[in-house]
């Protein structure tokens, strides 16, 4: 049980709010708004829904990051849009380091407040450094720290990268799930379009990792990287987008040295 230091009639109401303030959400007609993803927002027939949560899954190495790095980068370019990035795993260094490849002055963005990296991939506990855990790292503390960065920097684009890291920590998958579905219910209230990265195994079936995550979420994104002879390539299929039609099936996808296009 996850206790937020509130008294449980405090706690239900506190729910209640939330569940009806999700569902006006659910019932709302969608806004679009573009990722500016070259050739991805035709697949989703113009865009994902603002204050939508959308589930980013794939195999290492898919392109997950770079993905949602780009929504980022062009939310705060092209559509004025700040952006949050939570990495959950891959150091800040790694991440200012790949988009050095691409060209995108991240820096210059971060300097301007459009963009805001929060590394949570290695938690500081006095002086020793240590990886996200449960008694240094609570998933309350990562609710209220999304939640503050939201409010005081007007973010409209989230990236939690990746989620997979939680349920690893975690062990009770039901508590993770949970508490992934109150952050992702704070971030709609917040009118913030997110992503949530989930890394999937080789050879499993389910969706993502833990088979549980793709419930909560308005849509789902697969990306694959997937042997073809002496190669591999790149594919996307958009597994489920609530409220709207899309491209069934896959689609050819390149890394390019200007981030991400979706071919044919
Ligand atoms: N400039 C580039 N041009 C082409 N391909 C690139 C470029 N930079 C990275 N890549 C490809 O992208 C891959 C890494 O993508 P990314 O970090 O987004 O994967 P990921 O799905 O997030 O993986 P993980 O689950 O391990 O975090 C690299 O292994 C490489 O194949
Ligand atoms: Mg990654």
């Amino acid at each position: 049980m996850v206790k937020r230091g509130k008294s449980s009639s405090g706690f239900m109401a506190e729910l209640k709010e939330r569940i009806i303030a999700e569902a006006r959400a659910l019932e709302a007609p969608g806004e679009r708004m573009l990722t500016g993803i070259r050739g991805f927002d035709e697949l989703v027939r113009g865009g994902l829904f603002r204050g939508a949560t959308y589930l980013l899954s794939g195999v290492s190495g898919a392109g997950k990051s770079i993905f949602c790095l780009e929504f980022l980068y062009r939310g705060a370019t092209e559509y004025g849009e700040p952006g949050l990035y939570v990495s959950l795993e891959e150091h800040l260094d790694s991440i200012l380091r790949n988009a050095r490849n691409f060209r995108w002055n991240l820096k210059s963005l971060i300097d301007q407040q459009m963009l805001i990296l929060l590394d949570l991939s290695v938690v500081a506990v006095g002086e020793k450094a240590m990886s996200l855990n449960t008694d240094a790292f609570t998933l309350d503390g990562l609710y209220a720290t999304i939640e503050t960065v939201v409010r005081e920097g007007g973010i409209k684009r989230v990236v939690l990268d990746p989620v997979s890291v939680l349920f690893l920590q975690y062990g009770n998958v039901g508590v993770v799930r949970r508490e992934l579905n109150v952050i992702s219910g704070m971030l709609k209230r917040h009118g913030c379009t997110s992503i949530f990265v989930t890394e999937t195994e080789y050879g499993k079936p389910s969706i993502t990792r833990f088979g549980v995550e793709e419930f909560m979420a308005d849509g789902v994104f697969l990306l694959y990287w997937e042997p073809e002879g002496d190669k591999r390539s790149r594919y996307i299929e958009i597994y489920k987008m609530r409220g709207s039609p899309h491209y069934e099936g896959k689609k050819r996808l390149a890394i390019t040295d200007n981030g991400i296009v979706i071919l044919y």
